[in-house]
């Protein structure tokens, strides 16, 4: 029988988590054909396909929208109120004021305790930064646009309901209710002179702030925006369809627009969602044990993988496990003894394993006190070098992920076809922007994926800034 070390344990982790090219092949071909099953579906509650859903954007901006408009973010944790100008150039200013949403409210009894506060947030930036416009005159009232990036149901730029909370929230209350509503019923109840005319996810506001930054500047573009896309706490993406193609939208919504001359609308693909049945998917036992505990086991099993949220919880998993194997943290006797912070689910941030990720220190001391500040966890070298392996191993694992969907719908839609096409993407999210090397990541799976290395070189992955609060203003803009 051979010996189980640490080493030994860690070859067999880092191959467990190891995506080659036949897994990125099999996965974008599912990917594929999950867009086309999802376009199909009705989005109801409890399906488990993917949802693509239907967001009445038709286009994407040119750089030229102007005007002044309200935008509110609720993302992760935090609540964002801005005002943004757009100018017309490509350029625009923002004011914003920033909170965290009190922990009691993310499982609160009822809708109301939370949309009153953001509605109560929204009333105080109004009173600060827009004194002038505080009318009781309904036609002055300011346009808002909501970024709400959690799975809604769309039936209207303005109109959505709550499929599910993802990233911690869990009011049940809420699910099935049409979020705008529930804002401005608490707007009006605080009599704040706010209409709120659009329902925005993040990656919609991230594809349309991108577009609209890059639009006319024609000396910075590198090839059309096609893709927005979100690596953060949670992941998901849009992109533009073909409405003939949108066969789950409504006949006469859909002919009404193709009359008005529209051809195309942005679908928020929720792919959080893809393979919740995990037919392809990687699963592993510290996956199984993580979808266990998180707010919505059986669901978003793609972010599960993917997003920031979950890499540290599948390191602190991993070393749980290899604790019990007895080849880790050798002076703890027990599960109970370990430091409560390695015991406590979701303690670990995916920022810590940003830093091991890079960690070139003698002895790898960077990592030491990481461990040490994070999870009060002592450990010696040769425990820190099975870490950083792990560690790699499971945020490559992320990134070769991230590039499945990406990859699909650049063929779906095929994006890259024409003399010298070259696309954009638009991404925004912690880990996407601040990851060491996420997007280098990304590019290598791009180029190992069906896209092959000619397919990626045309893609640009560019970082797109404030998203969230832009591209709700643009898709207020475009209710206009
Ligand atoms: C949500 C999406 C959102 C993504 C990124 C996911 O958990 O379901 O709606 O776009 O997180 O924020």
């Amino acid at each position: 029988m051979t010996q189980v070390t640490l080493q030994s344990e860690v070859e067999k982790l880092v191959k467990e988590f190891t995506i080659d090219e036949s897994t990125l092949k099999v996965l974008t071909e599912y990917f594929i054909e999950s867009i086309e099953a999802g376009l199909g579906h009705s989005s109801d509650e409890h399906s488990k396909s993917l949802p693509m859903i239907p967001t009445f954007v038709t286009k994407v901006p040119n750089g030229r929208e102007h005007g002044t408009y309200l935008a509110a973010d609720l993302g992760g944790t935090n609540f964002r109120v801005c005002s943004v100008d757009l100018r017309g150039d490509s350029t625009f200013q923002l004011e914003q004021s920033k909170a965290k949403i009190p922990e009691d409210l993310l499982d609160a009894e009822t809708s109301s305790e939370l949309f009153s506060y953001l509605a109560k947030k929204v009333k105080q930036f109004v009173e600060r930064h827009h004194a002038d416009r505080l009318s009781t005159d309904e036609d002055k009232h300011l346009k808002l646009g909501f970024t709400f990036s959690y799975p809604v149901n769309q039936t209207a730029l303005g109109k959505g309901t709550l499929i599910r909370w993802t990233k911690g929230f869990k009011i049940q209350d809420t699910v099935g209710k049409d979020v705008v509503e529930l804002l401005q019923i608490e707007l009006d109840k605080q009599q704040v002179p706010v209409k709120v005319v659009a329902l925005a996810n993040d990656t919609v506001g991230t594809l349309l702030s991108h577009a609209y930054a890059s639009g006319a500047s024609p000396s910075g573009k590198q090839g059309d925006s096609v893709i927005g896309a979100i690596f953060g706490t949670g992941t998901n993406g849009c992109y533009l369809e073909p409405i003939d193609e949108i066969k789950k939208l409504d006949p006469k919504i859909a002919e009404e627009l193709k009359n008005k001359g529209e051809t195309h609308m942005v679908v928020n693909t929720e792919w959080g969602s893809f393979d919740n049945d995990l037919k392809h998917l990687p699963n592993s036992i510290y996956d199984e044990r993580i979808d266990k505990i998180s707010s919505n086991p059986g669901y978003h099993m793609f972010e599960k993988r993917v997003s920031g949220m979950f890499m540290g919880e599948i390191l602190r998993q991993v070393l749980v496990e290899l604790h019990s194997k007895g080849v880790i943290f050798t002076q703890y006797p027990n599960y109970e003894r370990l430091p409560h912070r390695l015991r406590t689910a979701f303690e670990l941030d995916s920022e810590v394993l940003s830093h091991i990720e890079i960690d070139d220190s003698t002895n790898l001391k960077e990592t030491e006190l990481s461990l040490l500040q994070s999870l009060r966890l002592p450990t010696i070298k040769e425990e820190r070098i099975a870490i950083q392996s792990i560690v790699r191993a499971i945020s490559r694992r992320s990134a070769y992920l991230a590039a499945v969907p990406l990859a699909a719908i650049l063929i779906r839609t095929k994006a890259l076809e024409g003399y010298h096409k070259e696309v954009e993407i638009g991404v925004d999210g912690s880990v996407v922007e601040y990851y060491p090397g996420f997007r280098s990541m990304i590019r290598h799976a791009l180029a190992l994926s069906p896209l092959g290395p000619d397919g990626e070189r045309k893609v640009h992955i560019q970082i797109s800034k404030d998203g969230s609060g832009v591209g709700a203003a643009l898709s207020v803009q475009s209710s206009t």
